[in-house]
């Protein structure tokens, strides 16, 4: 598939944005969860496990171990790395360069992985019928525009093969509670501008010290993401012949989406 204008420019748009981050702190960006300073590999890793298996699990899909897996926005491979202890052959997929060239440094002692580095837009690297099961853990969220979001889902269609599964999270919060958290993002980067102290009452965990170099560009497109209805959703998969079987966490920033390829005719 040959990109057009406007996803090109979207999709080096979301490269520049997810290269610089990752150079700067990538376990950050890829997991919030602690400070920004305060990064650890040990439990960066242990939680990769633990959500995959977690989710995996959460699925409910049966699986032999024989898939060949796709996990959509793979960043550094904290994901990867348990899908390649599961299936027989893992791909992992990034928009950014750099991410993919931590997650090969990372997982190199993985025979059963490769990576890709994506055009940000689809799957176009990808032949049809490719995988039994695609993968994807807080990546859509960050898609700017559901249109795109749509276009991951209909790809998602065609490069699964007939019976195969995609289990993906989406943002489907409401939007006043999507609001709320773009003004959190914007109060951080003001604090941080005046240099003033963190203050606790905003119940910022991610927040450097005054002075302190800390996240920035919380509200950039290629961060900020977008929100899928569920209507959109249902349309995508429509679309990509995907028949929805499980939807958990309707109304969240994480609903989860299971779906199976119905049968080529
Ligand atoms: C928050 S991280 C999550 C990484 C991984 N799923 C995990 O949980 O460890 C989001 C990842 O998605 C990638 N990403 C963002 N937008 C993307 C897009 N449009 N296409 C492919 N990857 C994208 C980013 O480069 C980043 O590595």
């Amino acid at each position: 598939m040959r990109l057009v204008g406007k996803d090109r420019k979207t999709g080096a748009m979301i490269k520049d944005f997810w290269d610089r981050k990752s150079r700067e702190n990538a376990m950050y960006y890829i997991s919030t969860y602690r400070p920004y300073d305060q990064q650890d590999p040990e439990e960066f890793w242990k939680w990769g496990r633990i959500l995959t298996e977690r989710y995996l699990t959460a699925s409910g899909i049966s699986f032999t171990g024989e898939e060949v897996v796709l996990d959509l926005g793979c960043g550094m491979g904290r994901m990867t790395r348990t899908l390649a202890e599961r299936f027989h052959l893992v791909y992992g997929l990034d928009v950014s360069d750099e991410m993919i060239r931590l997650a090969r440094e990372s997982l190199k002692d993985c025979a059963n992985v490769r990576f890709e580095v994506g055009n940000g837009t689809d799957l176009a690297c990808f032949a049809d019928e490719t995988f039994d099961f695609v993968f994807s853990y807080i990546t859509l969220q960050h898609v700017p525009g559901a249109a795109l979001t749509q276009q991951y889902i209909r790809e998602m269609g065609r490069v699964l093969t007939d019976g195969g599964y995609a289990y993906f999270q989406v943002d489907n919060a409401r939007p006043s509670l999507r609001s709320l958290v773009r003004l959190r993002s914007r109060l951080r980067a003001l604090v941080r501008a005046l240099h003033l102290p963190a203050p606790a009452q905003l119940g910022e965990r991610s927040m450097a010290g005054p002075g302190v170099a800390g996240p920035s560009e919380l509200d950039h497109p290629a961060y900020r993401g977008s929100r899928l209805t569920q209507r959109q959703l249902r349309t995508a998969c429509t679309d990509a012949t995907l028949d929805v079987e499980d939807l958990q966490g309707l109304g969240s920033h994480e609903l989860w989406v299971r779906a199976r390829r119905r049968r080529r005719t």
